[in-house]
């Protein structure tokens, strides 16, 4: 088995692995980058790191018209089974076995507002040990944090994490909190949706590369890599 991994453009990503489909954070309409479209695309699970319009995107139509449970804090669960939609909440440092593997919620430092102005808990990230026993840290909208030396000690196989400045760590703290995570692997995103986080990224993953053992991968959306 493998876990392969698409970008579909700002913090919008598809994860196939063991054969089940997730989405995270399925912003894809009124995303400029967006490589797929919300009526079509298939999951099983969705996650959501926050409850931000972009990242929170088009999960209730998703999960009603497909049935994909949606994995988020306790709060934005709560929030979407109200509105019909099958959820499970989890919250900060807690992991859950689901039958894709061993997923914890991890910390962030940003907002998680709803877009009805709903309280939407604190925001999250999410560290998935997939049933084949790999690594991958999705670490949602955050600036950097020194705990990212502990989601490291874990062993990471691929983070994901943004560099587009403004509402997240930009390159330079991205670039540190690759030397706290110490990942194999490494992709970056929410940069380039808009002029505000646009980046540079591979003048990123070349420091990156220079700086840190990681293997950066600057893909474009659309695009997949194979863990
Ligand atoms: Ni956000
Ligand atoms: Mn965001």
């Amino acid at each position: 088995m493998s876990t392969t991994l698409t970008w579909y453009g700002h913090a919008a990503l598809g994860l196939e692995t063991g054969g089940y489909k997730i989405l995270i954070d399925p912003f894809l309409n009124g995303n400029p980058s967006a490589t797929v479209s919300a009526d079509k695309v298939a999951a099983d699970f969705i996650l959501v790191t926050h409850g931000h319009g972009d990242h929170l995107g088009d999960t209730v139509a998703i999960a009603k018209r497909t049935g994909a449970t949606v994995i988020s804090n306790a709060e934005i669960a709560g929030w979407l089974g109200k509105q019909g939609v099958k959820a499970h909440g989890q919250h900060l440092g807690g992991g859950h076995t689901h039958p894709f593997g061993y997923l914890k919620l991890t910390f962030a430092i940003h907002g998680s507002g709803l877009p009805d102005g709903s309280y939407g808990g604190n925001p999250a990230g999410f560290l998935l040990t997939t049933n084949d026993g790999q690594k991958i840290y999705i670490a949602g909208d955050t600036g950097l944090f020194g705990d990212m030396k502990l989601i490291g000690e874990e062993g990471v196989d691929l983070a994901v994490i943004p560099i587009g400045d403004n509402y997240t760590m930009g390159p330079d703290d991205a670039l540190r909190a690759v030397k706290l995570l110490t990942p194999k692997h490494v992709i970056p995103i929410h940069f380039g949706t808009w002029d505000l986080i646009a980046q540079d990224p591979n003048a990123w993953a070349a420091r990156v590369q220079k700086e840190t053992g990681a293997q950066v991968h600057v893909l474009k959306p659309g695009e997949s890599f194979q863990l």
